[in-house]
């Protein structure tokens, strides 16, 4: 096996792996579902450890080819992303030295390791061994792809990058820009009536040194990464590869089907002023959303779900433990 492939052996392991979560519950996998599309079929994401979440879980599928991570675009490294997933408390919450500790003490890590050409066991070595992983999830034989639209779907895509507009943002390969704009969303009342997902909020706001901590009503977006007002409430634009397998959608995951989001751009996006000057109510018959609809859906391929992605070896359930499993070696962390 070239050290390529056992890369990608490794990342796949620790990345259906709960052992690697504080608590033991939770692997990257329970909230990125393979059949999913690498993403979670539900409005917000369940909040992993901490629990509460305000944003939707996005798809991993092409992930690897994107210049910015995190809906906002707060990440230009991929393993940067991967860091936080492990470290966030609303996501695995595991310290790197845990991290280490609960690896170190699975001799099949050891021998993956060692076999993927890692000098050591370490949390930026895991790291970079997901980030592996994340690199072979691409699109299969998606209709765009293969050539296999059909006459609805190709009539469709001449309205998506003519009169719809579209191809002003959703351009290139991943039929994204990677820039950040406003569909003049406004928060919806009740959005984050639970506790649990207005702390999730809170916490996110302290951790960026935010000014408006107590007040915060609304997801900032973009704002957060250039602190300039006019890209409150703006996010990068998403891929629309696998939305067939990735539903609902949008940052807060408002919309349930694709025929939602055209509806939305149909009447010209949200209320809100910062809105894109891109977005217009589109003059396009009943039939004609049919067809840009009939283009949306051809955009996804088939499930990753074979042998190839998935880990299903399982984890040993019993091996010599160190006593480092659950707290820190004394004197180690500040
Ligand atoms: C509890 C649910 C949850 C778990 C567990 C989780 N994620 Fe995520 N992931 C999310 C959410 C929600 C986002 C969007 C975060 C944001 O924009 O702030 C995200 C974003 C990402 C992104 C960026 C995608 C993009 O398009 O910008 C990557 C990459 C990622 N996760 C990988 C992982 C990996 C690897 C793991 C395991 C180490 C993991 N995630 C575990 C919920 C989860
Ligand atoms: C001004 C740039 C812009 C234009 C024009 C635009 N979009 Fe978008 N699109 C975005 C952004 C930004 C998002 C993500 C917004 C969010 O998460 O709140 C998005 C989200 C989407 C989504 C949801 C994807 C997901 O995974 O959540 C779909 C589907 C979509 N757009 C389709 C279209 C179609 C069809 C058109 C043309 C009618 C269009 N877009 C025009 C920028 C644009």
């Amino acid at each position: 096996m070239s050290s390529d492939s056992s890369k990608v052996q490794l990342g796949k392991r620790l990345f259906f792996d709960q052992r690697l979560s504080r608590n033991g519950r939770w692997s990257c996998a329970d909230c990125h579902r393979p059949e999913q599309g690498y993403a979670l079929n539900r409005p917000r994401s369940p909040g992993g450890v901490a629990g509460g979440g305000f944003r939707n879980v996005p798809s991993l599928m092409n992930t690897v080819h994107q210049q910015q991570w995190g809906r906002e675009g707060r990440h230009r490294q991929l393993p940067a992303m991967v860091a936080e997933m492990f470290e966030s408390p609303f996501t695995l919450a595991l310290d790197p030295l845990l991290l280490e500790q609960r690896m170190a003490q699975d001799p099949d890590y050891v021998r993956m390791f060692s076999e993927a050409g890692y000098p050591q066991i370490s949390a930026a070595n895991a790291y970079a061994a997901v980030a592996e992983y994340l690199r072979i999830l691409t699109s299969r034989n998606a209709p765009l792809d293969t050539g296999t639209l059909s006459a609805a779907a190709r009539r469709g895509k001449a309205l998506f990058e003519g009169r719809a507009g579209c191809l002003h943002c959703h351009s290139g390969a991943l039929l994204s820009d990677g820039q950040a704009h406003s569909l003049g969303l406004l928060a919806r009342p009740g959005h984050l009536s639970e506790l649990a997902d207005r702390e999730a909020l809170l916490a996110y706001a302290l951790a960026h040194d935010l000014e408006e901590v107590a007040t915060l009503q609304q997801d900032p977006g973009h704002f957060t990464v250039t602190g300039r007002r006019d890209d409150w409430g703006a996010f990068i634009t998403p891929s629309l590869r696998e939305l067939n397998h990735s539903g609902p959608y949008m940052h807060d995951g408002r919309f349930y089907s694709i025929s939602q989001v055209v509806e939305f751009y149909y009447f010209g996006g949200g209320p809100d002023s910062r809105k894109s000057p891109l977005l217009r109510p589109l003059d396009l018959t009943l039939e004609e959303l049919n067809d840009l609809i009939a283009f949306l859906e051809s955009l996804s391929g088939q499930p990753l779900t074979s042998e190839r992605y998935l880990w299903s070896q399982g984890y040993p359930a019993a091996y010599p433990t160190t006593r480092y499993w659950s707290s820190h070696p004394a004197g180690e962390k500040q």
